[in-house]
């Protein structure tokens, strides 16, 4: 196992309405907070070799800065850009800068959903998109990334 601080990085990115999570229409997105969510993922990421850096926010400039900053600093991203995904090519844009693999996640299956919804402006510029595995689908995105960036020898 790497020590902690050589450990490749991972940047989980959570859009608008997801610090709601728990109590928003919990028959599509679940029970589960944000703060459960963002503790599993770390621990998760421990077991992986993995260090987790979990970033939310309502504002779409707060997320492209984010995003901005991870050149360099970050290993991998998996984002769920909620509304966004739909609307964003500022974000789009901001992926588009970095060189690392991205993993695009929502938790409901986008596809089933309204046809407002069936558009995401990022999925032909991730790795790879997860969606409709609720909060499973982030375990799937770190686990994806750990087998791409944790060296085993
Ligand atoms: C979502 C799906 C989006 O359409 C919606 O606006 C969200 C969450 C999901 O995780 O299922 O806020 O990204």
């Amino acid at each position: 196992m790497q020590q902690s601080k050589n450990r490749p990085k991972v940047l989980v990115v959570h859009g608008p309405n997801l610090n709601m999570l728990g109590k928003r229409e919990p028959e599509i997105y679940g029970t589960t907070t944000l703060e459960q969510l963002n503790s599993s993922l770390e621990a998760l990421g421990d077991c992986l070799g993995l260090a987790v850096d979990a970033f939310q926010s309502n504002h779409e400039g707060a997320i492209v800065e984010k995003i901005q900053t991870a050149t360099g600093i970050q290993n991998g991203v998996i984002i769920n850009p909620a509304a966004f995904t739909h609307t964003s090519i500022a974000i789009r844009d901001a992926l588009l800068l970095l060189d690392i693999p991205v993993i695009e996640v929502h938790l409901s299956n986008i596809y089933k959903r309204e046809p407002f919804r069936h558009k995401s402006l990022i999925s032909d510029v991730v790795l790879a998109q997860i969606t409709g595995f609720g909060i499973q689908g982030y375990s799937m995105a770190l686990t994806a990334l750990a087998g791409i960036l944790v060296s085993h020898d």
